[in-house]
């Protein structure tokens, strides 16, 4: 298979390919499915169904288990950058891609094209919930109230490709609001973390994160920082400042940046977002509040 060029690393690649071709003969129920919430060109749809082509699930029980969602919509930042070469300008559709990249196990593929708040949402059980999609507290919202809980406990897992991602506190505050329910178990560098499920979600466990205390999403941040290694503490540590920048504690948010600076001054895997954070900041002290963090990022 040619190598697709999407956003998440080989070892995460390597990770959604090991638990889709595993993931059955360790409890996940055989009707379930895989979702692929945010499938981009296809690098992680095709992760999974490389992995699932070289499972035990026989070849016609493949045939649509990959719940595949995107917008498939440019944005300036892919233009500018992932996509750039292609022609593709902002608000152009990237799906024709994304069916050339999956072509060889598009059987394996139901496609679910815009947004996903507005899609199909499966009836089976997920055994695996691939999550790099959540751009706003909103989508967050929506997807743990309609995906969660089709999660089995002791049975499938729940991936978060953007959890060490410093720019979506909704992702690290909801994962502490539902932690004695979806237990972080591991981070596949770079950036994505596994979950168990012990409990099945139920929809009114989902409350929105916006509601939670800053004294308790600044401790969700300090319990999630002592639970990853190395530049990842970094990279979590930013996304508390911008948690405290976005709340107009720009003081803080400012100190902790710097301290953030100063101890991980080597490690390009946080330092890579310095200047964004910094900006932020001052843009909020200059127009007097902060951008709402669902409006300021996305990619
Ligand atoms: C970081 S990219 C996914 C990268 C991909 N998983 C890979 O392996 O390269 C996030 C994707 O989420 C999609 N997205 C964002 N919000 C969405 C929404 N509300 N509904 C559907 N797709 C959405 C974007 O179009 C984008 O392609």
């Amino acid at each position: 298979m040619p190598y697709v060029d999407g956003m998440i690393t080989d070892l995460e690649r390597q990770a959604l390919g090991c638990f889709a071709k595993n993931i059955w003969e360790h409890g996940a129920s055989k009707e379930a499915v895989i979702v692929d919430g945010g499938c981009y060109v296809g690098a992680s749809t095709v992760a999974l169904a490389e992995g699932l082509h070289e499972s035990k699930v026989p070849e016609q029980k493949r045939r649509g288990r990959i719940w595949s969602y995107d917008l498939f919509r440019t944005t300036k930042a892919m233009a500018d950058h992932y996509l750039k070469g292609s022609g593709l300008q902002a608000g152009d559709s990237f799906q024709p891609i994304f069916e050339k990249n999956v072509a060889a196990y598009r059987d394996y593929v139901r496609l679910e094209a815009g947004d996903i708040q507005k899609a199909q949402v499966p009836e089976a059980p997920v055994a695996i919930l691939f999550i790099d999609i959540l751009w706003s507290w909103d989508c967050t919202n929506y997807v743990g109230r309609r995906f969660y809980p089709l999660l089995e406990p002791g049975r499938s897992l729940l991936i978060h490709q953007d959890f060490v991602y410093p720019f979506y506190p909704w992702v690290i505050l909801t994962m502490g609001q539902l932690s004695n329910i979806l237990l972080f178990a591991y981070n596949v560098q770079y950036s994505s973390v596994v979950f168990d499920v012990a409990k099945r979600v139920r929809e009114q466990d989902i409350d929105d994160p916006r509601n939670v205390e800053v004294s308790r999403g600044l401790n969700i941040y300090d319990q999630f920082i002592d639970r990853v290694e190395g530049w990842a503490q970094g990279a979590l540590a930013l996304g508390k400042a911008l948690y405290l920048a976005s709340l107009n504690r720009i003081e803080e948010a400012r100190r902790l940046t710097e301290e953030v600076a100063v101890k991980f001054a080597t490690e390009p895997l946080v330092t890579q977002y310095l200047e964004a954070i910094r900006g932020y900041c001052d843009r909020a002290v200059a127009e007097g509040k902060p951008v709402p963090l669902d409006q300021a990022v996305g990619i």
